[in-house]
């Protein structure tokens, strides 16, 4: 199923969060209205801001107010992309030049910057600390989880406990926020709340296991950025540790000369894909995925029936079932 036939339940709330990126992401600064617009209107899958409508709207509350926040975690969402493809030196994103090859890392970083601090005061505007907490929260998770992937890239000792640790920081937090976010908007009781923080954290561990199987398995064009890039920056993902753990040593060597390499061609990456799918890493890594998604489902028992509570189990499937 697609992700606009899943989010049906939330569809004309989501509307509404596009109306919010175009009328609030201006600047008197031209160029941050222009970045900011090409970032924003770029097919981004707005699974954040679905998840908070739906969350909001599970329990309750006139999700028509929710579509300020949904905007803003959209906002964030993208500020953070335009930062990683700084720090990823990115060359296409969504199918068209990375913004840090149309404007510069400068423009980039300043620009994700001013979207960040848009987000922030939207999530003001509700006039809710618990709001701007989970908010500033996730955003520094966020960060230590990019930190601490630098600090382990090409660190052959990174073991699957590490990595998730990264994946869980640096991805899944937001997902968390965002489904808390719809559930302190309804003034769900503090057990909802943290249930479907333990919802969004389980599917943000799952997407970001997904987008590492997909760095291998996909390609350039159906992707919309470029695959491999993981290896090329030395990042060590699960499919890479776990090889690492069972390969011949003449594997060993191939994988790690390719992480230490910089450069990647298209022939080495089919042979790293080859001798991955030999030792069934990818599809272990999968699987894995998949265990998260039982957990985020399962989460989602203790609510009544609806097509809201299907539509959220529907992204949890989505997010390993997705082919970009
Ligand atoms: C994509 O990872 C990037 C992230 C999950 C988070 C990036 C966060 C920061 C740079 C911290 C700054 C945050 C803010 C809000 C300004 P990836 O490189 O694995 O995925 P990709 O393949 O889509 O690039
Ligand atoms: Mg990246």
């Amino acid at each position: 199923m697609s992700l606009a036939t899943i989010c049906l339940p939330v569809q004309a709330d989501l509307k509404a969060v596009e109306d919010v990126l175009i009328q609030h992401t201006g600047s008197s600064v031209g160029l941050v209205t222009e970045a900011a617009k090409y970032v924003l209107q770029n097919g981004g899958k707005r699974i954040r801001p679905a998840l908070l409508l739906l969350t909001s709207k599970l329990l309750g509350y006139p999700v028509t107010k929710a579509a300020d926040l949904g905007a803003a975690v959209e906002m964030i969402h993208a500020a953070s992309l335009m930062h990683d493809d700084v720090l990823d030196d990115a060359e296409i994103r969504r199918g068209k030049p990375a913004s840090n090859v149309k404007w510069g890392n400068q423009i980039s970083i300043l620009v994700g910057d001013f979207l960040w601090c848009r987000a922030s005061e939207i999530a003001i505007s509700y006039g809710n600390d618990r709001i701007l907490s989970s908010i500033t929260a996730a955003v520094k998770n966020t960060t230590e989880g990019e930190i601490l992937e630098i600090v382990r890239s090409s660190d052959f000792d990174i073991n699957e406990e590490d990595y998730l640790r990264i994946i869980e920081l640096k991805t899944a937090m937001l997902f968390a926020c965002s489904c808390q976010l719809g559930a302190i908007l309804a003034g769900a009781s503090k057990n909802f709340e943290e249930t479907m923080k333990t919802y969004g954290l389980n599917i943000g561990i799952a997407f970001q296991l997904a987008d590492d199987v997909l760095d291998y398995v996909s390609n350039d064009v159906n992707l919309g950025k470029k695959t491999g890039t993981d290896l090329c920056e030395g990042k060590l993902t699960l499919p890479i540790i776990l090889a690492l753990k069972k390969c011949s040593e003449g594997e060993g060597k191939i994988l790690k000369d390719a992480l230490l390499a910089n450069t990647l061609d298209a022939a080495k990456l089919k042979e790293i894909r080859a001798i991955l799918e030999n030792l069934g890493t990818l599809q272990e890594s999968m699987n894995l995925a998949k265990k998260y998604v039982k957990i985020a489902k399962d989460a989602l028992m203790p609510f009544k029936p609806s097509l809201e509570r299907d539509a959220l189990a529907a992204i949890a499937d989505y997010a390993v079932s997705r082919d970009k």
